[in-house]
């Protein structure tokens, strides 16, 4: 690849047709996976997969067991509508066996990547015979991986890995040169729906990029609680996203008038144009007060609603 094309320099229709061209001649006759998780960088790659190679190309949403409320449904009904067809695979099992008794941060994206590239991924392309692998990696996920920030789920070539020897395929990533910004330039060009641009970005590894110490059912269920209880009541919140993060500390708090040692949910919502820096949304106090009393309510075992005030960096957008 060459460098970066900011969003002002971006030609949608130019590079639309460069990026149709080079998915063809790498694929040939050949079939490709493409790995949608339903955020706007993965949609734009599976329409410019589309386009490039139509019933060619095996469009993959990977239910993880770490997706929120209804997810895999709104990805898929999007796409059915642009007529795309996706394919869920439910690999929720698999996902949380390789998570149990991991606590570190790193270590936990390890086993969300092993499992997403090498099992589920590994599995489906030896099935059935493709080569290649299609994923929205942008810029700023290099960067950070790179920077030694956070290891993105999706970066491998930057780091010495070959996916080819790694995984058995190669990995194509038609994004590279772009950040959130030019990649949502381009989803307009390619007619992907309001609604798709409405969704709030959501990291590869799911929740579990949400959940401090073990993820179990348990947390990840109690953090998708949280997550659905937060963006019902920021939905109409001009920000560039929000999330809940469930810690591992326990505090004192009552729960139906009796002492509980009950669980944490820190809320994060962020003002940022391309996720490289961000500072925290001055919500109105009326908000964040009702935010509290939903989110105990709500989610069973919850005592404690915080909200971060720090900017990114030195904090970043996730907690994990
Ligand atoms: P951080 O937490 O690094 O997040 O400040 C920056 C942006 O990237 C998203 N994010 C990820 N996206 N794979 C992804 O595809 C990942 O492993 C990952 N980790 C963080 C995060 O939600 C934010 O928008």
């Amino acid at each position: 690849m060459t460098g970066e094309i900011t969003a002002q320099a971006l030609v949608p229709e130019d590079f639309i047709a460069e990026k149709v061209g080079e998915i063809r001649a790498t694929v040939g006759d050949g079939w490709a996976i493409n790995a949608l998780s339903g955020g706007v960088d993965s949609s734009v790659v599976t329409m410019l997969g589309h386009l490039a190679l139509g019933e060619r190309l095996r469009t993959i949403f990977v239910e993880t067991g770490l997706m929120r409320a209804g997810e895999a449904e709104e990805v898929v009904g999007f796409f059915h509508d642009l007529g795309v067809k996706v394919e869920v695979v439910d690999a929720g099992e698999e996902f949380l066996a390789a998570l149990a008794g991991i606590t570190d941060p790193e270590a936990k994206r390890e086993a969300v990547t092993q499992t997403f590239y090498s099992s589920v991924f590994g599995r489906l392309v030896r099935e059935s015979g493709a080569k290649h692998l299609l994923q929205g990696t942008i810029l700023t996920d290099i960067d950070e991986t790179v920077a030694g920030i956070k290891r993105q789920h999706n970066v491998f070539e930057q780091l010495g890995i070959d996916p080819e020897e790694a995984f058995g395929y190669r990995i194509l990533e038609p994004l590279l040169q772009l950040r959130k910004e030019g990649v949502r330039k381009l989803g307009k060009a390619l007619g992907l729906p309001d609604g798709l641009f409405a969704r709030i970005p959501f990291p590869g590894p799911g929740l579990a990029a949400r959940v401090i110490g073990e993820v179990t059912p348990e947390r990840v269920d109690t953090v998708r609680r949280a997550t659905q209880v937060l963006e019902r009541l920021l939905a109409d919140v001009d920000a560039f996203q929000y999330l809940a993060v469930l810690h591992e500390d326990r505090v004192t708090g009552m729960s139906r008038g009796r002492r509980d040692f009950g669980q944490q949910i820190e809320v994060r919502c962020w003002d940022s144009v391309d996720a490289r820096t961000a500072s925290p949304t001055r919500l109105s106090f009326d908000l964040l007060e009702q935010l509290a009393r939903e989110m105990v309510q709500e989610v069973p075992g919850v005592v404690s609603v915080t909200y971060n005030i720090t900017t990114k960096p030195p904090s970043t957008i996730e907690a994990v």
